[in-house]
């Protein structure tokens, strides 16, 4: 039964994405918040994942596409966190809710420079937060829009990740080099 209270719990979320976007249509901030409200009620209590995850459409084990509504694009993807695991420094372009359903993330999050002779990808890097389940942050472009995701635990860590879009493409930051660089999405994104 806990199985059929997961795939509830994400219809309500789904229900309410969907008509918070018929009320904010263009005001990213009100929909970045309530989304994020609405979000966190969803990861209050422990989802089956492997529940969601057999009834899933695409299913790449580590990026579970839990739901794309073909009408506003958005898009929910829970994502499967080995050990250690950490990305790179990336955009998104779009909106998004992070929220961590078990474990911990470990988010840091960077702030864009004016362009210089350095490149175009200069950026500041921010204190990182520990986010742990309940918790939510987000993305909202452009100046809000690029993190790098960690999992500091040696066990893995769930999170729920609802986005204004599939992502086809997305950059890449070298903070080194204040370079970005151009990637496509494999399977749906990061
Ligand atoms: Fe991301």
């Amino acid at each position: 039964m806990a199985g059929n209270k997961s795939a509830s719990r994400l219809q309500e979320h789904i229900e309410r994405v969907s008509t918070i976007l018929e009320e904010y249509p263009d005001d990213v901030i009100g929909i970045v918040r309530e989304v994020s409200r609405s979000a966190a009620v969803m990861v209050s209590e422990p989802l089956d994942l492997e529940q969601l995850r057999r009834e899933a459409p695409v299913d790449a084990y580590d990026r579970i596409l839990l739901h794309h509504d073909e009408k506003t694009g958005f898009a929910i993807i829970a994502m499967v966190w080995p050990p250690g695991e950490v990305t790179p420094i990336h955009d998104h372009g779009t909106w998004g809710v992070v929220a961590v359903l078990s474990g911990e993330l470990e988010v840091t999050k960077y702030d864009r420079l004016p362009v210089g002779q350095r490149g175009e990808g200069v950026i500041l890097q921010r204190p990182h937060i520990d986010a742990v389940p309940g918790m939510v942050d987000v993305v909202i472009p452009p100046d809000e829009d690029i993190h790098s995701i960690r999992n500091p635990l040696e066990k893995i860590s769930v999170s729920i990740h609802t986005y204004g879009g599939l992502m086809e493409t997305y950059n890449v930051y070298d903070i080194e080099t204040g370079q970005k660089q151009l990637r496509e999405t494999r399977s749906v994104l990061i």
